[in-house]
């Protein structure tokens, strides 16, 4: 904990003045439902409001604009004893009204730079707005594309999911908290909450000590190192003890061990939740358990508010852990430059000149570039050529402007993304004549974040109109995937497949023009058997936000060569799920020898997944050399260095995303076939061969072992290199 002797000093000195009521106060997060803008409101808002002035709130959610956040400020500062200033959360997930790709999705780009500067740029909007502080990165580790919120994370590896949620707080964060285009990051959801079983939202996460300490900690531990601000913690219960009220997670791991000197908010109403999950009889004993194990603000279940006084008056409670959760709550405001200037964000001139710019609006057409995955290009269908074509654009999301934009898109203009049918007409030429038919539908309704999804399952009323127009088309591109409310929080779904009538309408389309190239925009990995077996070219677009169409079109017709790789397994099918490239071997991993059925497997489909963690093709073809490794012997306090030659042997520059992985072949817990302990995104020109190489070091190789100590084990490693998990090139070492 490297703490600033002058915060600490102003902290200490504020606390001091502070009644136990004041305390808990700062502990209280309210969502402002209300204008705060408008007249005192009535009702239940009317006590929220009266605890703003009287310094019984230390933090609001969903109170948004430079003006709104002004009005709601001055209540506090204004009117309390003290004049604590508030601070101001809200979820900038991907974004702020400039759209990014989910996460998931700019994910694949691999490319830590342009993932930070997307977080920075959604920092520089949010910070213009009256937002100090984001709910991000979420950085569960997912392996169940059920689950609707693995569109929000970075995937199914910690090593990758570490490097991409550091880029992420880094970007929020800046290097400089108070500079006023900064906020305070939020690591969530602190923890488990990605393993929820059946991948049905909210669920029971039951997980082992390795696989909390070896899968689903270690980015969380990468943001406290970067020296992340805040934690969110998780609804989910984890072995029995829900997240909210786990001392072992949030006072032995985060802030002990791990020395976080930040503050745990709760998810919201996660510490009411308790009730519910039969561990808190009423809000008090679930104040007196959550605050104890390290919950440091209570987001919106009015327990702490109502109960903490008297725990403490009752001695349930001591006094000294109140003062270290408002102490580190202060600390976070001071950091913020809230006490020096609690207007500080909101400044009505950058609000109309840093939102929504299009500069920014360039860079998220570059970052989701970036994130587009091309899974297959049989005969070179793509890129496709500007002039002399016939293109037809089929399908319910091929001028669709609102589902780009994704689920989670803060200040989001509805029905603002630039469509894929707008960006390609803005690519071609006049000579080329590009005609639309959406085919079928695809939702309808309250197509927003609360309620539930109204996919339209059978329409094939414009199956005709699309029918004609594929016969009289060159090249079909058809425009398929989900609804962007099929994912994000409360979406999990038992079928990962094209919603609908898609696949009719694809095998009908199929039928009459085999030169079709699939544009999926998805939030989460679906199961494409039929397609990959039938369609020459599939791109994965997910959902890539502002300029989604633009970014699509610049791959479409070469602009930009695809180079992005699959931050997820894609299964063949959902009932594979989970699935993961880093999976245990298993005492049973290999076909019976005389064809029996005892071994790991299912009896109707393969083990592996259709398209492996780490895939991504390019209009580029990359060879890569028969690698190298320094020596077939490591020392614990030594290394070993592997290098590989990828030649570009392709007509055209491309990038290509370099990965490294080892496998421990014994260990005191078993170790899974593959880890990824490397990887390079290197610019490679036509025809030039460029040496990529790794060191491996001991701490490269260590993990939480059976007496739960962080080492290495000495024995023997294999190591792998290519250009995903499963086409790769094997080497050995032992490690003495
Ligand atoms: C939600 C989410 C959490 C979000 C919070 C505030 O329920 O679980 O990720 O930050 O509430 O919107």
């Amino acid at each position: 904990m490297n703490l600033d002797i002058d915060i600490e000093k102003k902290v200490e000195k504020l606390l001091k003045k502070m009644t136990l009521e004041e305390k808990i106060g700062q502990m209280n997060q309210y969502n402002g439902s209300w204008d705060v803008t408008g007249p005192a409101p009535d009702g239940n808002n009317r006590e929220k409001y009266d605890q703003l002035k009287s310094g019984m709130v230390g933090s609001m959610l969903n109170v948004v604009g430079a003006n709104a956040v002004r009005e709601a400020q001055k209540l506090a500062v204004e009117n309390s004893r003290l004049g604590i200033p508030l601070i101001f959360g809200y979820d900038v997930i991907h974004g702020f009204q400039t759209i990014f790709p989910v996460p998931l999705g700019e994910s694949a780009s691999w490319d830590l730079e342009a993932i930070e500067l997307s977080a920075k740029v959604a920092a520089k909007e949010s910070s213009a707005s009256g937002i100090s502080w984001t709910f991000a990165p979420m950085v569960d580790i997912n392996r169940d594309a059920r689950w609707g919120r693995v569109m929000e994370g970075a995937g199914e590896d910690p090593y990758l999911g570490s490097k991409i949620a550091v880029a992420r707080v880094n970007g929020f964060q800046g290097n400089d908290l108070s500079d006023g285009e900064s906020i305070a990051a939020c690591a969530k959801h602190f923890a488990a909450y990605g393993f929820a079983e059946s991948g049905r939202d909210y669920n029971t996460a039951d997980v082992g000590e390795h696989t909390l300490r070896n899968v689903i900690l270690p980015p969380f531990k990468a943001c406290i190192d970067a020296g992340v601000a805040t934690v969110m913690n998780a609804f989910n219960e984890i072995g029995g003890i829900p997240a909210t009220g786990n001392k072992y997670l949030q006072r032995d791991i985060l802030k002990e061990e791990w020395g976080f000197d930040g503050f745990v908010i709760s998810d919201w109403g996660s510490i009411g939740e308790m009730i519910a999950h039969g561990y808190s009889k009423d809000c008090m004993q679930a104040s007196e358990q959550a605050v104890n194990a390290g919950s440091d603000m209570d987001m919106e279940s009015y327990c702490y508010i109502n109960s903490l006084k008297q725990l403490v008056e009752e001695g349930k409670v001591e006094e000294s852990t109140i003062d270290d959760a408002v102490r580190r709550i202060l600390r976070v405001k001071y950091k913020l430059g809230l006490f020096e200037n609690p207007y500080l964000y909101c400044d009505l001139e950058r609000e109309k000149t840093d939102v929504y710019s299009k500069e920014n609006l360039e860079i998220a057409r570059d970052v989701a570039r970036k994130s587009i995955v091309l899974l297959k290009n049989e005969m070179d269908i793509l890129p496709l050529k500007k002039s002399g074509k016939k293109i037809a654009v089929i399908g319910p999301l091929g001028n669709h402007k609102d589902a780009p934009l994704g689920s989670w898109r803060a200040k989001a203009i509805e029905n603002s993304a630039v469509s894929l049918l707008e960006g390609i007409k803005n690519k071609v030429g006049e000579d080329v004549e590009v005609k639309y038919a959406q085919g079928c539908g695809l939702s309808q309704g309250k197509r927003n974040f609360l309620f539930e999804v109204d996919l339209i399952e059978e329409d094939k009323s414009g199956f005709a109109e699309a029918k004609k127009l594929a016969v009289e088309s060159d090249v079909v591109i058809m425009a398929l995937g989900e609804d962007c409310w099929q994912t994000g929080e409360g979406r999990s779904q038992t079928e990962i497949g094209l919603p609908g009538s898609q696949m009719d309408l694809l095998k009908e389309i199929h039928k009459i023009n085999k030169n079709i190239v699939i544009v999926l925009m998805n939030g989460r990995p679906l199961t494409l058997n039929w397609e990959e077996e039938n369609v020459p070219a599939i791109v994965e677009t997910w959902q890539l936000g502002s300029e989604a169409g633009n970014a699509i079109a610049d791959v479409l017709f070469g602009d930009y060569n695809p180079s992005g790789k699959l931050p997820v397994s894609f299964p063949r099918a959902v009932g594979q799920l989970p699935l993961y490239y880093n999976y245990k071997n298993t005492g049973r991993p290999d076909k019976h020898p005389e064809g029996m059925v005892f071994w790991s497997h299912f009896t109707d489909e393969e083990n592996t997944p259709l398209y492996p963690f780490g895939y991504g093709l390019s209009y580029s073809k990359f060879d890569y050399s028969k690698p190298t490794i320094s020596s077939n012997n490591m020392s614990m306090n030594g290394s070993v260095k592997i290098s590989v030659e990828v030649s570009n042997k392709g007509a055209v520059d491309g990038a290509e995303v370099v990965q490294l992985y080892i496998r421990d072949l014994i260990g005191t817990i078993t170790r899974p076939v593959k880890e990824l302990k490397g990887f390079e995104k290197v610019q490679i020109k036509a025809g030039e061969t460029k040496t990529v190489s790794f060191e491996l070091k001991q701490e490269d190789l260590a993990f939480y072992g059976a007496d739960g100590t962080f080492k290495a084990e000495e024995g023997d490693f294999e190591v792998f290199v290519g250009g995903n998990s499963r086409d790769v090139q094997k080497m050995t070492f032992s490690l003495k």
